[in-house]
């Protein structure tokens, strides 16, 4: 893997903004790190109290309910995210590291086994899934079914109907089975806990679970399957870290950077609002570009660059703000977790097959990791 291309420099030199469209709309995308964070910051001007309309393209096709805590705004958006905080801060608990460092021991043993293994269904997919349970505290064997859904369960289900459903239907079961037997796992939580002195409804304990799937799906498996790659090309880099734990977290953080695998997600703008020279109608969109901002030359030193030590590295690959990735803690685990076992194993990675996946948009396109990569791991 090279540092992906940046298709917003050249815009980003001249103008802090640029313009797609998405679905017909037109969208500036706020380029400039400096001025992401700022409008991140500015939750009245650039909020996110917008259901299905916070991702880019909006998702009204992909599912029924609003994602909480990510579609709502301070200060409710605060009271939301306390309901789930706890278990997204499991990932720091000793026995989900233990957990997680057993995982990738089985699933690297597996892969050595094995002459080749593509990593993004066979080895980034289940141990997404698998690692997922440790957090929402529920028994490891739903995590086979997570994986049995495949890799586009939330996008692009062929049958318009089925989008979403498999989800959907899957939470169902779940939530009705926690209201008539409660545990201690994420599902339960949900059904006990309580917004402003009320219970939750139904669909409000559907929009935490929905988010808690997708948000860390694509995003993980991308990040983890470029590693892959990027050692593969890099040997040297992974012997250097071997023994090296500082140096893993510093490493994991610049990939993050230069994956970033959520390219921009959306805000906005309840009364017009001058973008940057640029006017958005009431209820228009702008798209907070987190790519762009990880590239922006006045903040990291030769962007298009894989220093694996970098420092500082404030990327804002997890978003900034009040909306900073919940799932942070866990995805940071996963990556470190994964660089630790690969360079104690002295692998020698070689890719023998690999097709890029692409964002192709109306204004840029942006390799975002891999449809599949196929590696044999000696
Ligand atoms: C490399 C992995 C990941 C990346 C790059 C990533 C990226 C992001 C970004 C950019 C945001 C901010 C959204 C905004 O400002 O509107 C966010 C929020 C969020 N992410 Fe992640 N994410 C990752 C992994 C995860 C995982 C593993 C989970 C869950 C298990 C997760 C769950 C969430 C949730 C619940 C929020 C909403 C927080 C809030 O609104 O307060 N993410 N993520």
């Amino acid at each position: 893997m090279k540092c992906p291309h940046d298709p917003f420099r050249d815009q980003r030199k001249n103008s802090p903004i640029q313009t797609c469209d998405f679905q017909g709309e037109t969208v500036p995308m706020i380029l400039r790190h400096g001025d992401l964070r700022a409008a991140c910051k500015d939750w009245k001007t650039y909020s996110s109290d917008a259901p299905f309309r916070v991702p880019i393209p909006s998702e009204e096709e992909l599912r029924r309910v609003r994602q909480l805590p990510i579609e709502t705004d301070p200060p409710e958006q605060t009271e939301w995210r306390k309901i789930v905080e706890p278990f997204f801060k499991r990932a720091k608990l000793p026995e989900v590291i233990e957990a997680v460092e057993k995982l990738f021991d089985e699933m690297l043993d597996l892969a050595a086994k094995s002459e080749s293994i593509e990593i993004v269904r066979d080895f980034a997919l289940p141990v997404q899934s698998r690692a997922l349970t440790y957090l929402l505290d529920v028994p490891e064997a739903e995590g086979d079914i997570w994986t049995s859904w495949g890799i586009h369960v939330f996008k692009d289900g062929d049958d318009e109907e089925q989008k979403g459903m498999v989800l959907e239907n899957y939470l169902r079961e779940k939530f009705d089975a926690a209201e008539e037997n409660p545990g201690d796992d994420f599902f339960s939580a949900l059904t006990k806990a309580t917004f402003q002195d009320r219970p939750l409804t139904r669909d409000e304990m559907m929009g935490f679970a929905n988010l808690a799937f997708a948000g860390g799906r694509d995003t993980v498996i991308h990040t983890i399957t470029s590693i892959f790659s990027y050692f593969a090309e890099n040997p040297a880099a992974l012997e250097s870290l071997k023994g090296e734990p500082k140096r893993i977290v510093a490493a994991s953080e610049e990939f993050f950077r230069v994956v970033t695998p959520l390219t921009h997600i959306g805000r906005v703008c309840p009364v017009t609002t001058d973008v940057h020279g640029f006017e958005v109608k009431p209820e228009g969109r702008v798209s907070m570009c987190w790519s762009s901002a990880n590239n922006d030359e006045e903040v990291f030193d030769s962007p298009e660059e894989i220093r694996l030590d970098r420092k500082p590295n404030p990327h804002v690959a997890f978003g900034f703000g009040a909306h900073l990735c919940l799932g942070a803690p866990h995805a940071r685990l996963l990556v470190r977790t994964l660089i630790e076992k690969l360079s104690e194993r002295s692998f020698s990675i070689e890719v023998l097959e690999r097709v890029e996946k692409v964002e192709n948009e109306e204004s840029y396109s942006r390799s975002v990791g891999y449809e599949s990569l196929v590696v044999a791991l000696n």
